[in-house]
This record gives C-alpha cells, structure tokens and sequence, in this order.
C-alpha cells in the first residue's frame, strides 16, 4: 500500500543510488567526466522536487520549468516526459525512501573546454539523486519559525533560469548562516527584496495582502509559489504580485519563504527585527494548509 503523502513523516535512511546516463550506480560509484561542461562552465540546469510518500509533489510543474530552463540556455529534454518520470519513480523506488528529496540535473554534456558549446553537442548529462528529508527539522522550523538575514543580491541577470551556478547564492547563504540566520534574503541595488538563496520570499503587508514579488528575469519562477497562488487566489485570500523593501519586510505583519523543500515556512526575525508577535503567523500557517491541500498532501 503507497505511504501517505504527509509532512512530518520520519525519513528512511539517506539512499544511495544515483542514475546517470542511463545507469543505476551505487551514490559513491557515479561520477561524470572531468570535462563535463557541468563541472567546468556551470553549463547546466537542474530541478528539486519534494517526494512525500514516494510521490514527486508537483511534478508536471517542476517538469515544465525544467524544459524552459534548457529552452533558454538552446537545449533539449533529454529525454521524454513519460520516459523521465519512469526514470524519477525508479530513483525513488531504488533508493527505498519515501520522504525525501529528488535532484534532477542536464548538463550539455562533456566535450573538449571551449566557452562556445560545440555545435553538434555531446550527449547531455542526465543525473538524478535522491536524499532523505531531515522531516524532524523541517517541523521545528515550521512551529517555531526561521530567522532570515538580508544579503546583497550579486547574482547575474538571467535568475529566471535554474542553473547550477550557485555561488552568489551559496554565499550569501552562508554569510546568512554566520549571523545565526536560516535563509538569506538578497536586496537588489534599490533596496527591494528579490528572493531567498534558495526560496522565494514573501510578507503580510500593513493592508493584509499577502505580497511576493511579481515574476521577471530577477528571480526564480518558484514551483511552489505558484501553487500557493492558486491555492490562496482559489480561498480567496487577498495577494498582489509586486516588489517590497527590506524596510517595509521588517514591518510586515508576517513574512514567510517557499520552496519545494518546505512549503510556506513562517519568518519569525530579519536582521534580528522581530516580524509581528515573533511567532509563526496565522495567514503563514493558513497559507501552508493551502498549499498542501492543492499539492495532495496532509497537513
Ligand atoms: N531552490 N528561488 C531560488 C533561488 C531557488 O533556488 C528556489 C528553489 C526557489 C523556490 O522554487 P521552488 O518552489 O520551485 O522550489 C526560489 C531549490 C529547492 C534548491 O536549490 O535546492
């Protein structure tokens, strides 16, 4: 009988079977070429789906970016849909764990270094790896809260594109990390919010609206956060597509982030300013079982 798709489950052991190119190898066996252009150029894509109870969450959606992301960057699936998800449930079932997280990446493939990708290109390299979800953590963040820390944003102008090139992200991240924060929330050259290193970022504005930034090439069309527009938009609740300060994020009602790895997950402090009463907030909390309910998970 399929486990139920549900948060707080206890992960199984973190797995250990990777596919690439075709082949199922032991995690610490599978490798790619040196000169991949993956590892040498950053000349690669990829995705991060949420599996609850051995199911993809929000796959057609997380699919459907992974094919604009090759779009933009003049590449192909590299294989078919039907075919992927095959591949996507096989990594799952191989790995024997039913609360976790799948990582799918395409790179264009290993060929000889040049910055220009070879005409006729190599054979893309297709990767999927499969890890446990630490459920526990993610649910003290969720009933406690996480603190955000605000980070220039110093990434390029194409944020639209999910690519693995990660370095202004990870930084900032780390930086955030350093200051006793959980996530960082980059600020562009103006002083507005662009999103998080790794989430998209969103707060309960003075009115009540729920705000998130509207979609440009600054930031990641989030998979979940257009779910949860829907969801909200669906149950009626008030939102607006549109920029907001770091300034005006301090004085948010409620501020929260969300990715695929965890929903709408409540933001509790930025830059150490308390947002609202310091705790998890009821549209934030009211926004996750939405979310959830659209995504066929229980809450
Ligand atoms: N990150 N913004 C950025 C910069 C991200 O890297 C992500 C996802 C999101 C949220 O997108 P989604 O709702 O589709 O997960 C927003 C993934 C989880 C990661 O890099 O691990």
């Amino acid at each position: 009988m399929p486990e139920p798709k549900k948060w707080g489950a206890v992960p199984a052991p973190a797995g250990r079977i990777a596919y690439v190119n075709g082949r199922y190898l032991p995690h610490g066996q599978a490798g790619v070429h040196i000169e991949d252009r993956g590892l040498q150029l950053g000349d690669s894509i990829y995705e991060v789906t949420n599996v609850l109870g051995g199911v993809p969450i929000d796959e057609e959606a997380h699919l459907d970016r992974m094919e604009r992301s090759l779009a933009e960057i003049g590449m192909a699936m590299p294989m078919g849909r039907a075919a992927l998800k095959q591949v996507m449930r096989e990594v799952i079932a191989r790995n024997k764990i039913a609360y976790g997280l799948l990582y799918l990446q395409v790179t264009r493939g290993a060929s000889k270094r040049d910055h220009v990708p070879p005409k006729n290109g190599p054979r893309p390299t297709l990767i999927l790896t499969m890890r446990a979800q630490d459920m526990e953590a993610l649910k003290a963040r969720m009933e406690k809260g996480i603190a955000v820390a605000s980070e220039p944003d110093q990434r390029w102008g194409r944020c639209d594109i999910k690519t693995v090139q990660l370095l202004p992200n990870l930084l900032a991240k780390q930086s955030a990390k350093a200051k006793g924060a959980f996530e960082a929330w980059l600020v562009d050259d103006d002083g507005f919010v662009t999103e998080g290193a790794s989430t998209n970022a969103w707060i309960v504005d003075a009115k009540g609206d729920v705000v998130t930034r509207n979609l440009s090439k600054a930031i990641l069309p989030g998979v979940t956060r257009r779910i949860i527009l829907e969801a909200i938009s669906e149950a009626g609740v008030k939102f607006v597509e549109r920029k907001f300060t770091i300034a005006e994020a301090k004085a948010a009602r409620e501020a929260f982030i969300s990715s695929a790895t965890g929903a709408a997950v409540p933001v509790v402090t930025i830059d150490n300013v308390t947002i609202g009463e310091g705790i998890p907030g009821p549209l934030t909390r009211r926004i996750h079982g939405l979310y959830a309910r659209k995504a066929g998970i229980k809450s």
